[in-house]
């Protein structure tokens, strides 16, 4: 049995995880957070003080990175484990994000995580969420979603679960902020946030979350990718 892939990329707080996650679940296939396994590393790497300067070290790490998923939280997403400690609330902060975002940024990083990602290609199918999963990691999706919207859309979103969380938040330094690791995704050599020449951009600054899996599902369907 062949498995389906459906990816969705696009710049942070656009809603892929939800997005995908739904879609998921609808379709009863499996789940790729691409962006936890480089947050996971970047906690590593801090926890073990290695510097991001020593991309060999860092990649190292990659490369033994003890990290699993769990079943998914209503409120925090899938659950993710270090080394089989439970970090998922530690690798949500705006920080780990950034952090996430430098380790991202190390060519021979990426490469140390390529194949653990294309692992996640099982039957019936897996929807993987991140910056690249349309263009280096499945090239060959059946569906490549790439999910924007305004960046002041997305500091809104990003406000409003954080304040749902009971965390303190200021809406124009969560926008400063995405701004900032849109642009250091875009602008680094390896594997850059782009879409894929193949994808299909859907701007969700006027959508709800409903909306986009059901276009998404849609989609999915008109291209013979459902629920086995
Ligand atoms: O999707 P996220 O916010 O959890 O991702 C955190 C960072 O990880 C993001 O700023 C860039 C990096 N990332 C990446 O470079 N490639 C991916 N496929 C997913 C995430």
């Amino acid at each position: 049995m062949t498995a389906g892939v459906i990816t969705i990329d696009g710049p942070g707080g656009a809603g892929k995880g939800t997005v995908s996650l739904a879609v998921a679940h609808q379709l009863g296939w499996g789940y790729l957070d691409s962006g936890a396994l480089y947050r996971v590393l970047g906690l590593s790497a801090v926890r073990k003080q290695i510097a991001f300067e020593n991309e060999a070290a860092v990649a190292a790490e990659a490369a033994r990175l003890g990290v699993s998923f769990g079943a998914d939280d209503p409120n925090l997403g899938v659950r993710v484990l270090l080394d089989g400690e439970e970090v998922t609330q530690e690798i949500r902060t705006e920080q780990a994000g950034k952090t996430a975002s430098q380790v991202a940024a190390l060519p021979a990083v990426r490469t140390a995580l390529l194949q653990r990602q294309r692992d996640f290609e099982q039957p019936p199918g897996v929807v993987a969420d991140g910056r690249d999963m349309g263009t280096t990691v499945f090239p060959h999706a059946g569906l490549k979603i790439f999910l924007t919207a305004s960046a002041e859309e997305r500091a809104k979103r990003r406000y409003k679960q954080l304040i749902k969380k009971g965390d303190d938040a200021n809406i124009r330094a969560l926008q400063q902020e995405i701004e900032a690791r849109d642009r250091m995704d875009s602008e680094r050599s390896a594997s850059p946030l782009k879409a894929a020449d193949d994808a299909i951009t859907l701007d969700t600054t006027l959508m709800s979350i409903d909306d986009v899996v059901s276009t998404v599902l849609a989609m999915a369907a008109e291209r013979g990718l459902s629920a086995e």
